[in-house]
C-alpha cells in the first residue's frame, strides 16, 4: 500500500508516474480514484496519450462533396477536414501559418479556399497558400509562399471512421486497431454506412474516462441505472444485458457482445449486401446480435442497440466520443449512423430510437451522465489521495476465457470488469511511455 498522503500537486512529474504505478492495479483489480478527477493526471494523459495516439475526428459521409470541410478537434488543436478537389480527404491545423489566427471559425460548409480573418492571407484546402493582400508592393519579392503552407495532419481512415494524429511515429491506424478491426467491421463495415445529422453534443462535468469505462465493459450497470427501460418495456427484462461476451484485444479496445436475439433487428432488404461485405462468421455475429457495446482506445465508444419503438423492436448504430475539455469536464459528441441503402422509413424509426435511448433527450443517456457526474465530483480534491480511496476491479477475475468465433479474448458472459483492466492496463502503459 502506498503510504504518500503528499498532494498529487505537489508532486514532480516523475513522483507523479511513480504513484501511479503505486496505485494503478488493473491486474488485481484495483484503481485509484483520483485518476478521474486530478489536473496533473489529466495534464500527463494528455501529453502521454492524447497526443500519442490515433484520435476519431469524424466519418467520411460527413463531408460527402468536393470542397466539403468540417471543423474537428484533435486532442485540443482545431483541425479543419476537408475533401479536396480530387475526392482525397486532407486535415490541417486551423492556424495561419502568417500570425497563428484560427483560419476557419465555421462547423462545416463548402469551400475549396479559406481566407484568414486577421490579415486576409489565403489558403487553398490542399494546405497551399496561395494569396496574400498587396505581396508585390510590401513584400517585395521577398516572400516565398510555398514554405509557408498550412501544417498538414496525419489521417487515415478504416471504413469511413477517419482518425487523425499528432505523432509521426505513431503506427498505423491498421496496427492499432488490429484484432478489434474484425468487430468494427460489424459496427460500420457491414453496408454502406452514413453519418445523419450533425453529430449531437453536450457538455457535461465528467472526466472522460468514466464514459471509456462505462462502454467498454460495464453491462453490469444496465439492470440498475437503466432499470426503468425494462419497467416501460423497451428491453424484455432488468438482465437482459447480461446475456452474451464480453471480449478485448490489444491497444486497450475492447467490447461487449450481447446474443443471443431471436430477432433480426437489421433491415432484411439488406441481407445480401450484408453477406457480400462480412464473412459467414462476422454475419453470425451480426444475425444473432442483440446489442453491441464498446470503446475503441481511448475515447471513441459505440453502440449497436435494440429497442422497442411502437412495438416494434429496430437497431440504431452510434459512434460517440468523450471528448476531454479538462479534468473534470467533457463534451459528449454522439453521431447516429445508418445503412445508406436501407429503406427511408427505417431510417427514421432507427433514428427515432437513438434520439428515445442515446442523445441529450436520450433516457439511456440521462440515466448515465447523472452517474457520470457524480463519480467525478466524488474523485475531486485531496481527499481521495489522502485516504487511499479505490474502485474495485475484480469482477470475473477468478474467469478463464472460452474459444469464440472472433479474434481477442473472449468471456462468456457480460458481466464482467476484464475489459476496464485492459483498458486501464494499456492506460498505464502509455503514461509510462
Ligand atoms: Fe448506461
Amino acid at each position: 500500500m502506498i503510504k504518500t498522503a503528499k498532494d498529487i500537486e505537489d508532486m514532480t512529474k516523475s513522483e507523479l508516474l511513480e504513484h501511479l504505478n503505486d496505485t494503478v492495479k488493473p491486474e488485481v483489480g484495483e484503481i485509484p480514484a483520483y485518476v478521474l478527477a486530478d489536473p496533473k493526471v489529466y495534464d500527463l494523459e494528455h501529453k502521454k496519450v492524447f497526443m500519442k495516439t490515433w484520435i476519431f475526428i469524424g466519418h467520411e459521409s460527413e463531408i460527402p462533396n468536393k470542397n466539403d470541410y468540417m471543423l474537428r478537434d484533435l486532442a485540443g488543436y482545431s483541425i479543419i477536414v476537408s475533401r479536396n478537389a480530387d475526392s482525397s480527404i486532407k486535415a490541417f491545423y486551423n492556424m495561419c501559418t502568417h500570425r497563428g489566427m484560427k483560419l476557419c471559425r465555421a462547423d462545416k460548409g463548402n469551400k475549396s479556399a479559406f481566407v484568414c480573418p486577421y490579415h486576409g492571407f489565403n489558403f487553398k484546402n490542399n494546405g497551399d497558400l496561395i494569396g496574400v493582400p498587396l505581396q508585390k508592393n510590401i513584400y517585395g519579392e521577398e516572400l516565398d509562399k510555398s514554405t509557408m503552407g498550412l501544417t498538414e495532419v496525419r489521417i487515415e481512415s478504416y471504413k469511413g471512421l477517419l482518425f487523425g494524429t499528432w505523432n509521426d511515429e505513431a503506427e498505423s491506424l491498421d496496427d492499432f486497431l488490429g484484432d478489434f478491426k474484425w468487430y468494427l467491421d460489424i459496427l460500420v463495415g457491414r453496408a454502406e454506412m452514413e453519418v445523419l445529422g450533425a453529430p449531437q453534443r453536450f457538455v457535461i462535468h465528467s472526466n472522460w474516462k468514466i464514459g471509456a469505462d462505462n462502454f467498454v465493459g460495464d453491462s453490469y450497470h444496465t439492470m440498475v441505472t437503466h432499470g426503468s427501460i425494462a419497467k416501460l418495456g423497451m428491453v424484455p427484462s432488468a438482465t437482459y444485458s447480461k446475456m452474451g461476451y464480453q471480449i478485448h484485444s490489444e491497444n486497450g479496445h475492447g467490447l461487449n457482445l450481447g446474443t443471443p436475439n431471436p430477432d433480426f433487428a437489421f433491415p432484411e432488404e439488406l441481407i445480401e449486401e450484408y453477406k457480400s461485405n462480412l464473412s459467414s462468421e462476422q454475419f453470425e455475429v451480426l444475425s444473432n446480435l442483440k446489442n453491441m457495446i464498446g470503446n475503441i482506445f481511448p475515447h471513441l465508444s459505440f453502440l449497436i442497440s435494440h429497442t422497442k419503438v411502437k412495438g416494434q423492436l429496430i437497431s440504431n448504430t452510434t459512434v460517440r466520443l468523450w471528448r476531454p475539455i479538462d479534468h473534470d469536464k467533457m463534451e459528449v459528441i454522439a453521431w447516429f449512423l445508418v445503412e445508406k441503402n436501407a429503406p427511408e422509413d427505417w431510417k427514421r424509426r432507427s433514428r427515432e430510437s437513438f434520439v428515445l435511448t442515446f442523445s441529450p433527450s436520450g433516457i439511456f443517456e440521462q440515466d448515465d451522465t447523472e452517474v457520470f457526474t457524480d463519480i467525478t465530483a466524488a474523485a475531486k480534491g485531496p481527499m481521495p489521495v489522502m485516504k487511499n480511496l479505490t474502485y474495485n476491479y475484480t469482477m470475473g477475475l477468478h474467469r478463464k476465457p472460452v474459444d469464440f468465433i472472433g479474434p481477442g479474448v473472449a468471456y462468456d458472459d457480460k458481466f464482467s470488469e476484464a475489459n476496464q483492466r485492459n483498458f486501464y492496463k494499456y492506460w498505464l502503459e502509455l503514461m509510462n511511455s
